[in-house]
Order: C-alpha cells, then structure tokens, then sequence
C-alpha cells in the first residue's frame, strides 16, 4: 500500500507544491486547509481550519474511515504577520499563535491517533530560519515558529518509543502566496517605528519574490519521507546552512549587529 501522506496548508505554496509533488510520485496524499487549491490537483482534500477542534476531530474520522492510518502528517500550513511589537494589538497575536503554534499541536495531536497506526510514522513540522534568527517587525512571527522547534524537540523525544519520528524544516525565503497572505503592520497615529517597519517590510518581500521555489523544499521533504532516521532539524539551501551555522558559533552580539543592520 502506498505512504499516506496528511498536509495542512495544501491549498497553496510549499503545502500545494509538496501535494502535487508526492502526488506524482504515487503517495496517497490528503491536502487539508479552509480553501482549496486554485489550481487543478489530483489529490484528496479535506476543508479543516486547524484553530477548530471539532473540524479537526471530524477530519480525522474521515481520514480514519477511508485510510485508517497516516504514514507521515506534513504540517505547512502558518501565516505571517509583520509590525512592531509596541503596535501589534494582543487579538492578532492570538490569531498568528492560533494558527501557527495551537494548531499545528491540535492537528498533530489528533493525528498521531492514525499515525499510531502505520509502521514507521513521520511528522514534519515546517518552522522557519526566523525561529532561530529573530526578526524584528516580525517578532511575533518568529516567536511562533521557535515554540514549533520546542514542540518538535519535545515531541521527538515523547513519540520514540512509539517507533514515530519528528523533524523540523526550517525554510528561508521561499516565494510563495506567504508574502501575499503576510498580516499587514498597523498603522497607528504617531508611529514611532514608520520608517523602519516599511523598510525593513521592503527587504523581506523582496527576499521571498526573489526566494527559492517551493518545488525544492517539496523535493527536500520527499528526502526526509524517504530516509531511515530523521534528522532534528534541517535547512534547505547553501547560504541558509551558512547562516545556520554562523548563528550557532558566533557570539550573539554579533549575530543581532547583522540582523540589525539589514532588518533594523
Ligand atoms: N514562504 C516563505 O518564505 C516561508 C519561509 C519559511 C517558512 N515558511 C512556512 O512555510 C509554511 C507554508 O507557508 P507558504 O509559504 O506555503 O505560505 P502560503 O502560500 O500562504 O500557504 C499557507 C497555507 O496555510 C493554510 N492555512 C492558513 N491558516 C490556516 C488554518 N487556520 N487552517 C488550515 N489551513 C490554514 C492556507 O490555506 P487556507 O488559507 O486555504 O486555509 C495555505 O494553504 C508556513 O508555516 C510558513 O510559516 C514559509
């Protein structure tokens, strides 16, 4: 029987790509979000918003009736939002942490009921370099996807008697619909930030359009749900090992200089 495979966030970007990807190479996949794909798939789809519980609970029993296990849930789906954090009201901080962090936990912990199930199960929880490098004007962000690095961690070690291993992919720039979809800053009346929230806005967006197609982190993920033993967690790209790498041995000062100076 082929890999199931589960994705959230298979409407669209590194979701829809790795689908369409798996897809071709004969793994039964189920794309998972509010919409579906604007484009034609050949893939099973459930519409499941991942911050409802209940929805959630419903898909997996859908999931459960017509494939009763789930070799490998893929969690893409995530939002963006940018601002600083003087100005971000507490209500969009919830919905980026509702989707991003509660969600992500609510749909891998149901899920792990059906992945219980196959022999050799995967999770692969797709985090962000900004989990590790902290962005300013993004904050929020990066502070969502560093609890998706803790749950992996955490998970990781949970799961293994139960022979179920975790991973977490931490992309950098990948031009996709994310930049788009990205909440937007808030204007406020005497913003003290203005300048430097638009700037520093400009050089993300321009990084992610001119970023790696998501057809590589697709290409990337296949590797992993082909592997024996997964790795904790991995970049994708030359320059983004490298930045990984620098992050990890230079002192921090020195780190937060060079965010500083390119998103400051
Ligand atoms: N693009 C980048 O530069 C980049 C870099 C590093 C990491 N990432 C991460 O990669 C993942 C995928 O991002 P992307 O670039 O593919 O972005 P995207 O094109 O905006 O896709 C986001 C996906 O998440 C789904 N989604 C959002 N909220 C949802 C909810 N409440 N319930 C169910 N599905 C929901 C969206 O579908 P619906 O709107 O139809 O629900 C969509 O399919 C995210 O976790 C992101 O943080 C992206």
């Amino acid at each position: 029987m082929n890999k199931i495979v589960l994705i959230s966030g298979a409407s669209s970007g590194i979701g829809l790509e790795t689908a369409k990807y798996l897809s071709k190479l004969n793994y039964t996949v189920i794309g998972l979000s509010r919409s579906y794909p604007k484009v034609s798939y050949d893939f099973d789809y459930v519409l499941c918003d991942i911050t409802d519980e209940s929805a959630i609970k419903k898909t997996i029993e859908v999931i459960y009736d017509k494939y009763k296990k789930i070799d490998v849930l893929i969690n893409s789906a995530g939002m963006g939002i940018s601002g600083a954090i003087e100005n971000t009201p507490l209500d969009e901080v919830k919905k980026i942490f509702n989707v991003n962090v509660y969600g992500q936990f609510l749909l891998t912990k149901h899920a792990l009921v059906l992945i219980r199930n196959s022999s050799n199960g995967k999770i692969i929880n797709i985090s962000s370099i900004a989990s590790e490098i902290a962005l300013p004007f993004q904050g929020f962000y990066s502070m969502s996807k560093a609890s998706i690095d803790a749950f992996t961690k955490a998970l990781r070690i949970e799961l293994k008697p139960f022979n179920i291993q975790v991973m977490a992919l931490l992309p950098g720039d990948i031009k996709t619909d994310f930049t788009k979809n990205r909440t937007k800053p808030f204007k406020v009346d005497n913003d003290l930030y203005g300048e430097r929230v638009q700037r520093s806005i400009n050089k993300m967006e321009l990084d992610e359009a001119n970023g790696m197609a998501p057809i590589k982190i697709a290409k990337t993920i296949h590797k992993y749900i082909k592997r024996k033993n997964l790795p904790i967690t991995k970049t994708v790209g030359l320059s983004y090992k490298l930045i990984r790498f620098l992050n990890k041995f230079l002192p921090e000062k020195i780190v937060l200089f060079f965010v500083r100076k390119l998103y400051g």
